[in-house]
């Protein structure tokens, strides 16, 4: 991460950068099993959480993570900020800038605001997700997740169920899988795929193969990512019918027979059970779920170190 400011998507990390925010999570985790999770590494910084959009995983790990490298922290949600008597974004990431911020982690629901924050302020940005279009520490975590269980990421076949079209973690998984030799499948209903036959390029994201059917999909899969339907983000009538997308997509016991017997199960969450995975699913031995969302203050903290420089390894 050398030179680096901010951290927008994975599109412009290289396999380097990623491997060294997974080592450097390594180390993060390490520290999060001593009695008092806590070193000096970020004091004398402040982390800024700034969340215009609902966060339960992503909010709460970065304030973990900050605190746990002994930065101040300060969260701030559109509500009751100034945003409401009509304070442009800028104006205020400004605002918090002048006000000692060193690190905005942001999310927001129009694709792109981190970038234009970004142009704008000294302070490095952390992009915890924009719209439709990328949440680069959720893929990060999902890497550094995949890595624990198999020792590696290169060569598996990685198969992204679901609402592909409007989720934000599949389009930056794509660029952390991919770049990582992984081998990655979405698969979902033709409404709810990047419009495009066959595979993913010139949509902006590199080449995978898309399909959907399920089945077919999963046969031999290593991982299997669930997605959540984006209802808040999805046009009416791109569904038939609920019934419907839970009987030809819902990840079950009966479909997961078709995928490598050590295969994983993952979701970035919120989970809708019963609808993009069934409650045993969630719930077996298989699933990693709650994995995903412990490793996430490890990997968050090793950005927010290397970021702020506190490595030498910057
Ligand atoms: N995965 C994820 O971004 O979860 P939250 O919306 O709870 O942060």
């Amino acid at each position: 991460m050398v030179g680096r400011k901010d951290v927008l998507d994975l599109n412009d990390f290289t396999a380097a950068e990623i491997e060294q925010v997974l080592r450097t999570a390594d180390a993060m985790r390490e520290i999060l099993t001593r009695p008092i999770k806590r070193v000096p590494a970020l004091r004398g910084k402040t982390v800024v959480n700034l969340f215009f959009e609902p966060s339960t995983r992503t909010r709460v790990s970065f304030e973990l993570a900050a605190k746990a490298l002994s930065a101040d922290v300060v969260n701030i949600s559109a509500s009751g900020s100034s945003v409401e008597k009509g304070e442009s974004l800028v104006d205020t990431v400004r605002t918090l800038q002048a006000l000692g911020a060193d690190v905005v982690v942001m999310r927001h629901s129009q694709s792109g605001a981190p970038y234009l924050v970004a142009q704008q302020v000294q302070a490095s940005v952390i992009n915890a997700g924009d719209g439709w279009h990328a949440h680069p520490t959720q893929a990060l975590l999902d890497l550094y997740t995949v890595r624990e269980h198999f020792g590696r990421i290169a060569g598996l076949r990685v198969v992204i169920v679901g609402d592909i079209l409007h989720s934000r973690v599949a389009r930056s998984n794509v660029w952390g899988f991919t770049r990582l030799g992984a081998h990655v499948v979405l698969c979902g209903p033709p409404t709810l795929l990047p419009p495009l036959d066959g595979h993913t390029d010139g949509y902006g994201l590199p080449p995978v193969a898309v399909c959907t059917d399920l089945e077919a999909a999963l046969e031999g899969a290593d991982v299997v990512m669930a997605l959540r339907l984006q209802r808040e983000r999805q046009q009416a009538g791109l569904l038939p019918s609920l019934r419907e997308y839970i009987a030809r997509y819902q990840i079950t016991a009966e479909r997961l027979r078709r995928t490598a017997p050590h295969a994983i199960v993952m979701h970035p969450g919120p989970l809708n059970e019963g609808v993009e995975i069934a409650p045993d699913v969630a719930r077996s031995d298989r699933s990693v779920i709650e994995q995903q969302v412990t490793n996430g203050v490890a990997v968050r903290m090793a950005l927010l170190y290397l970021l702020t420089g506190a490595s030498d390894e910057r």
